[in-house]
């Protein structure tokens, strides 16, 4: 059974579907470990109501990068993870962390990329500049992590649309709705082909 480790900033919605996918046999691993940059994330509670191990990593303990990026290659190891899901994280990726776990890295986005992604993309943001642009459909994106924002290979997308009279709020609840199941279904296909 595949390991995950799992990467979150704030609520772990996406986490919490994760954990729930596993538990119910439906992704063929398990979370192994949690890791955020903010020790107040609710993803934290949820993982560790679910009995699995958490983590804070931020500059804040570990002021020094290089240190940072170890002890999370550490606690990655420990855990023997075979793959790492950014779920709501946002924060950038180690160049140590990404070369050990190449290919082995993914993100979700609650948009199509290429379009709405990169630095300040995230949240309700998305949302809004969607809208905004007059979009008829948005969606999920799944892509590979690399050393910038939203922009590794994707993987897969799905189609959410946008409805007449839309608010970001409303819009971003539908998307959120849509990641929970295409999560599960989709890492119940990257854990069967990653190594
Ligand atoms: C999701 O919309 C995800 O696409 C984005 O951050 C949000 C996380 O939501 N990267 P949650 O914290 O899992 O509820």
């Amino acid at each position: 059974m595949k390991k995950i480790a799992v990467f979150a900033s704030h609520n772990g919605s996406d986490l919490q579907a994760v954990i729930d996918g596993c538990k119910a046999g439906k992704i063929n691993a398990s979370v192994c470990c949690v890791l955020s940059n903010n020790a107040d994330a609710f993803a934290l509670q949820r993982a560790k109501d679910a009995g699995i191990d958490t983590y804070c990593i931020n500059a804040s303990l570990y002021p020094d990068p290089d240190e940072l990026d170890r002890v999370t290659l550490d606690i990655l190891q420990k855990h023997e993870t075979n793959l790492i899901l950014l779920a709501g994280y946002l924060k950038k990726i180690g160049l140590p962390v990404l070369r050990a776990y190449e290919n082995r890295i993914f993100n979700i986005h609650p948009a199509l990329l290429p379009k709405f992604g990169g630095k300040g993309m995230y949240g309700i943001n998305v949302h809004k500049a969607v809208i905004e642009a007059g979009e008829t459909f948005s969606g999920v994106t799944i892509h590979r992590v690399n050393a910038e924002y939203d922009s590794g290979d994707i993987v897969v997308q799905a189609k959410v649309p946008v409805l007449p009279g839309d608010t970001p709020e409303k819009l971003a609840a539908r998307i959120l709705e849509r990641e929970h199941t295409f999560l599960v279904e989709i890492l119940s296909k990257i854990t069967m082909e990653v190594e």
